[in-house]
């Protein structure tokens, strides 16, 4: 049911704990199973040059917090806010129709600490236009089945 990757990203996640004095932090929940996920950014210049979470949630929510994690390391915060739940379940080799929502969470974490760097530093994404980061992310697939 699960790919090599969704496991060993589980058993293994990278990038796990908190950044003290970060520059951003973003924290979104999924109302309907509760899971809650939570985002660290460094950010010098525009690059993310480190980043860490902590997601009280299912082994999914952590795999795919754990890729979301590895895969904007270094990467712009513009670059960051293109990141696809998609791209991450790819990225894994897939997750099961069911736990795709669990993806969505780590997009919407990852959009939701960007936000608040943006707050903090009074810049504007357009990538960021509409994006609530108090909202209930359940209802987002549909948003992203492109
Ligand atoms: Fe809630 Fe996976 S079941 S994020």
């Amino acid at each position: 049911m699960y790919s090599e990757k969704v496991m060993e990203h589980f058993t293994n996640p990278r990038n796990v704990g908190e950044i003290e004095n970060a520059d951003a932090v973003g924290q979104v929940g999924n109302a309907k199973c509760g899971d809650i996920m939570k985002m660290y950014l460094k950010i010098e210049g525009d690059t993310i040059i480190d980043i860490k979470f902590k997601t009280f949630g299912c082994g999914s929510a952590i795999a795919t917090s754990s890729m979301a994690t590895e895969m904007i390391k270094g990467k712009t915060v513009k670059e960051a806010l293109q990141l696809t739940n998609r791209a991450v379940a790819e990225a894994l080799d897939g997750l099961p129709a069911v736990k795709m929502h669990c993806s969505v969470l780590a997009e919407q974490a990852v959009k939701s600490a960007v936000y608040d760097y943006a707050q903090k530093n009074d810049l504007y994404f357009e990538e960021l236009e509409g994006f609530d980061p108090d909202e209930d992310h359940d209802h987002h697939d549909d948003h992203h089945e492109e």
